[in-house]
């Protein structure tokens, strides 16, 4: 499974690449607005540090201003991925887009059906938001398995990637992953939560302290 790094921010994406965690960068504009950057500069800066695929996503909810905006942004970078929201101009840019050799990640999904229709207009990724449902009480991992699944079947007809988004905890990260996503998207913090366990900061204490005792050197 692939990871990309749910973030605007600069300096962690330049720290998760040094540890080699960093296959793509997902962004969106409550991201963009959290960095305080302006938007053509951050995306510009992001696609230079990381080679895999950069989200960038669309700041208009009407096809055809979507497909222009998504134009001008595929031409930041060759790496760069337009990401278009879920809704019927949404799934048109997705179309058009697709078919001139933009690669898209729709975003905002939140049910198999909506999945599905993203996979038949050739979307290079499908974005299932698992937190947010997760918060209403529906459980998010369902909906990722249920696409793996349609996706499975009809894979030769539909070659969109299953993006888990919206991850609020290393369990997610490994779920999703067990559930046959082909990408997840993380938040730094969780990455870095992932890495830690308690056993393992008990179990290295030991062996340093009893190298220690043993009086050697290496
Ligand atoms: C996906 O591409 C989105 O940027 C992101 O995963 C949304 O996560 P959130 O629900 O924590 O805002």
């Amino acid at each position: 499974m692939k990871f990309f790094i749910d973030t605007a921010e600069i300096e962690e994406i330049k720290s998760l690449s040094e540890l080699g965690l960093v296959d793509g960068v997902t962004t969106n504009p409550t991201l963009i607005y959290k960095s305080g950057k302006d938007f053509r500069e951050v995306i510009k800066e992001i696609s230079s540090i990381v080679k895999g695929p950069i989200s960038a996503e669309v700041t208009s909810i009407k096809s055809q201003d979507m497909i222009d905006q998504g134009i001008e942004l595929a031409k930041i970078s060759n790496n760069i991925v337009v990401k278009v929201p879920l809704t019927a101009d949404g799934l048109i840019a997705c179309k058009k887009l697709s078919s001139s050799n933009i690669k898209v990640n729709v975003t905002l999904c939140f049910s198999a059906s909506q999945a599905l229709l993203a996979g038949k207009l050739g979307a290079t990724y499908i974005s299932p938001f698992i937190g947010r449902l997760d918060d209403i009480g529906t459980p998010g991992l369902n909906l990722i398995k249920d696409i793996v699944n349609i996706y499975n079947i009809h894979k030769q007809d539909i070659k969109t990637e299953v993006l888990a988004a919206s991850i609020r905890s290393p369990l997610q990260v490994s779920q999703v992953a067990s559930a046959g996503a082909h990408v997840a998207t993380i938040p730094p913090n969780i990455i870095y939560q992932m890495i830690k366990h308690p056993l393992t900061d008990v179990g290295l204490a030991t062996f340093m302290n009893d190298w220690k005792k043993t009086g050697q050197k290496f």
